[in-house]
């Protein structure tokens, strides 16, 4: 499986059926012949709670057991641990003190960190240090149409217009009906996000980090005007939107690296409403989705539209809810003709 966590680019190698020879052998090809870092992470998990509810949750979804009823998975599945717990071999600090590995005992209750060798494999640490596999779910929705929205405008920090301010009416009694156990609401900075959170009975928190994308010197214009006053930029934007960055503002890439710290308190909670901007929330949507980056600037945000995100095993449920009140259309799609106005 190749992944990229934050833009660095690692392999991970999922095999459980691990002896010290082994691992000597992995060490050997990946840091000799190949010449790249190895980091080994092993869980140790003897909760039998947490064993019965991993095994119900997430083995019998596994493709492994594909078209096996559940009893059939169960059953083999408790073999192969009876199995595997008489071969497996523990990484070991003195027969393997070369090694560089970590090991996780009971889903994060405590993390054995071994001759860590650098920056990536901090990041590493850091990212499971903070999963969890508590059943809860992400809520995620824009801010209420905004008066600079009517206006076509991109940026600022106008208020919501009348059409926004009952989405956050809407919005409130549709979190109340959802019962959502222990909420935290996290908005942006800007006034059209606290005032679309005003109505809901939740603790809230700010985030300057999930404020919109900072447009640079075409923050409060209309894409008509950026076409007229910025030709060049606004086809330029077309081509890879991804990368490219407004001038004194900011791309979608430096988007992710700004939402880094928001994503890692996001795995870190349980049930959270976040309510923030179009450009900062195809970033988040994209991250829980895995969605490639060049797809990510045009994934669909509309206004007036709640994402509910619920992990599960291999992967994330998403339902969308879309509450009964109009509101503009912001999203642009890729031209065919980088830069023209449609
Ligand atoms: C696990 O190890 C045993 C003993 O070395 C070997 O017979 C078996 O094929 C291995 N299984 C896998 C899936 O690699
Ligand atoms: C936004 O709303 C506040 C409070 O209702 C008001 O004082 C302010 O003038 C409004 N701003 C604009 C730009 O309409």
């Amino acid at each position: 499986e190749h992944i990229y966590v934050f833009n660095y680019n690692v392999q991970v190698y999922d095999a459980t059926n691990t002896s010290i020879e082994r691992r000597k052998l992995i060490h050997h090809l990946v840091c000799n012949r190949f010449g790249f870092k190895l980091f080994f992470v092993e869980s140790i998990c003897d909760d039998p709670k947490i064993i019965e509810s991993n095994i119900m949750e997430v083995k019998i979804r596994s493709p492994d057991y594909k078209g096996m009823n559940k009893d059939e998975a169960v059953d083999d599945f408790m073999k192969r641990i009876s199995y595997y717990q008489e071969c497996y071999e523990p990484l070991c600090e003195k027969e393997e003190k070369h090694l560089s590995f970590m090991k996780v005992f009971n889903t994060g209750a405590k993390v054995l960190v071994h001759r860590h060798e650098g920056h990536v494999q901090s990041r590493i640490v850091y990212y499971l240090m903070n999963i969890h596999i508590t059943p809860r779910s992400i809520y995620i929705t824009r801010h209420g149409e905004s008066e600079f929205n009517i206006q076509g405008r991109i940026g600022g920090d106008s208020n919501l217009s009348e059409r926004g301010r009952m989405y956050s009416r809407a919005l409130a009694k549709f979190i109340l009906e959802q019962k959502i156990l222990r909420l935290r609401v996290w908005t942006s900075n800007l006034k059209r996000t606290i005032q679309t959170a005003s109505g809901i009975d939740a603790p809230q928190e700010r985030w300057k980090a999930l404020d919109e994308i900072n447009a640079g010197i075409c923050e409060e214009m209309t894409y008509e005007e950026i076409h007229e006053k910025h030709p060049h930029d606004f086809a330029s934007r077309d081509k890879d939107k991804f990368h490219y960055r407004y001038p004194r503002g900011e791309s979608y890439e430096d988007l992710v690296a700004r939402l880094e710290p928001v994503i890692m308190q996001l795995e870190r909670q349980e049930n959270v409403l976040v309510i923030s901007h179009q450009a900062v929330l195809r970033c988040v949507l994209a991250y829980f989705m895995d969605e490639k980056s060049e797809d990510l600037p045009y994934l669909k945000v509309p206004l007036h539209t709640v994402f509910k995100l619920t992990p599960v095993a291999y992967g994330c449920k998403v339902e969308q809810f879309t509450l009964p009140i109009d509101a503009v259309d912001t999203h642009r799609e890729k031209p065919e003709v980088p830069g023209t106005i449609m």
